[in-house]
């Protein structure tokens, strides 16, 4: 495995994917971290990622210097680079021109970490320090216009760093440098694929949980549903899945589920339908935040409720991934504003007094996707475009109804039969429609019409983070409005949202 220490650079889960996409396990810790863990880990390469701070700023986040006594090769980038150089005895200053963006960076070297490596290309910087002065016994290895010590490596040591960020795309020759540090300097092997995790999981899982019972809450996303069939194969018939219709689910959500978890996978799910109570809860409700916290607040009563009736259960498993983890203990992630407030099941296991099993707490998403296929899970669920908590209730602008909800639900699924048709799902983060609290005037078989509008929604997003509206052919867009205003009763006009993210967001509430 390889290690790698988070001094908070927004790249971080970028040089994880590159190290996982080599088929090389690794794992992000903070610079807080003992050596005492590190040795009992037995990394066989440590990465020093980038981070936002100065070296020579008070409190700036340093590691424990006695990684470089552990005859462990490192890496440095950015500012993990600046850190070693200082801890050993070099020079860092601010710069005299700070350097953002592309930059041509050229080296002699043709080993180690450059083996292949083109002499000169282009590379993507992002710094206001600079090193003046490498520490004794280093060589420099390479540089750019305006930095010339933008490579080092002291050969005996195995210690090497780089200005730069190999990590992001914009550094074309960053990827076989990477891999150079993995195969070529550390030996590491490609033992991380799908087929073999999930072999380890399950036998973690039977080891974690014993002849216990677990609880899992399942919501029909792809994360909840890997992690069920996951523990499934670990535990079989004492694993009993939740999944609380709200009402607000997308149209034939509950039957798909059934049939390929239930039926078909032979996972033991209770449904447990509770439309009404979430139905009449929401009456009269139109404020966007008002209207997650009741779903919120109604899916744990019910699903304490359902998981009080399981006897003898001590675990409650959740779908939980990688990124969470990360940012719940990034040292420097502080708290960011709340924007909306996210429906999540994280009072649960507390307020229960469950342990808790997270199979997939060190996977990113495309990898939990691969365990899904790797566990025979069929493409359609593997494959699904993230679906928000409080679901159309936050699609519905304005108060929830239930003939609202049945208009909304026969649109989305006109919107994403077209869409599947064109190729366009997997290709897009999500696709949707939005009801609007509006009314126009429209012309039908010669009569006047006053119906609702609904917004067509489709974006792509690496993360969620950030997303661009999609760019959709005009025939697809013109295809899905004339089907949705042929076909569902109650709408004559639609319109496609044209806005990113930021400044708006994905979902409309
Ligand atoms: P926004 O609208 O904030 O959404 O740009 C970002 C991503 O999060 C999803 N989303 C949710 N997911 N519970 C969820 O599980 C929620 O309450 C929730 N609200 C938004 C949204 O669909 C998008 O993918």
């Amino acid at each position: 495995m390889i290690l790698i220490i988070d001094f908070g650079s927004q790249f971080n889960q970028l040089i994880a994917r590159r190290v996982r996409e080599a088929q090389v396990y690794c794992q992000i810790e903070p610079p807080t971290i003992l050596v005492e863990k590190i040795r009992d880990l037995q990394p066989r390469g440590i990465i020093l990622s980038g981070g936002p701070s100065s070296i020579y700023e008070e409190n700036s986040p340093r590691v424990d210097p006695a990684i470089f006594e552990l005859n462990i090769p490192v890496l440095g980038i950015c500012y993990g680079l600046q850190f070693m150089v200082d801890a050993l005895g070099g020079e860092v200053q601010k710069a005299t021109k700070r350097e953002y963006g592309f930059a041509e960076f050229t080296t002699d070297s043709d080993s180690g970490l450059f083996d292949k490596v083109k002499k000169v290309s282009q590379c993507w910087m992002s710094h206001g320090d600079s090193i003046v002065k490498a520490p004794a016994g280093f060589e420099i290895i390479g540089s750019t216009d305006n930095t010339r010590i933008a490579a080092v490596t002291h050969a005996g040591k195995k210690l090497f760093g780089l200005q730069f960020h190999p990590e992001v795309h914009h550094t074309p020759e960053g990827r076989r440098m990477l891999r150079n540090f993995l195969f070529t300097v550390c030996n590491c092997k490609q033992t991380w694929t799908m087929k073999s995790f999930a072999k380890t999981a399950v036998a973690q899982v039977r080891e974690t949980v014993g002849d216990k019972k677990v609880i899992l809450g399942l919501s029909g996303g792809v994360d909840s549903s890997v992690a069920a069939v996951l523990i499934h194969q670990a535990i079989g018939q004492k694993l009993t899945c939740i999944f609380v219709d709200n009402g607000v689910m997308r149209k034939n959500e509950t039957a798909k589920l059934k049939q390929v978890l239930k039926q078909h996978l032979h996972i033991n799910i209770r449904f447990v339908s509770a439309k009404q109570k979430f139905l009449l809860a929401l009456k009269g409700i139109s404020d966007p935040e008002r209207k997650r916290k009741i779903i919120g607040k109604i899916f744990m009563d019910v699903f304490e409720a359902e998981a009080k009736k399981i006897k003898g259960a001590e675990f409650l498993a959740q779908g939980t991934l990688y990124p969470d983890v990360i940012e719940s203990v990034s040292a420097f992630g502080g708290p960011t504003a709340v924007i909306k407030s996210h429906h999540n099941v994280g009072g649960l296991p507390k307020k229960m007094k469950l342990k808790l099993v997270e199979p997939l707490k060190f996977l990113f998403k495309d990898e939990v996707r691969l365990l899904g296929k790797a566990l025979g899970l069929p493409d359609e669920l593997i494959w699904r475009q993230p679906f928000p908590g409080p679901g159309l209730a936050i699609r519905i602008i304005g108060e929830v109804t239930a003939k609202r909800l049945s208009i909304l639900r026969e649109v989305d699924a006109v919107l994403l039969e077209e869409i599947k048709a064109g190729g366009y799902y997997k290709k897009l983060w999500q696709s949707f429609a939005v009801l609007l609290p509006l009314k126009s005037v429209g012309v039908m078989g010669d009569k006047r019409t006053y119906e609702n509008i609904v917004a067509l929604r489709a974006v792509t997003s690496k993360d969620a983070m950030t997303a661009d509206w999609a760019k959709l052919p005009h025939a697809l867009l013109g295809r899905i409005s004339n089907r949705i205003i042929n076909e569902v009763t109650g709408v004559n006009r639609v319109v496609y949202d044209i806005s990113s993210k930021p400044p708006s967001t994905i979902e409309w509430e």
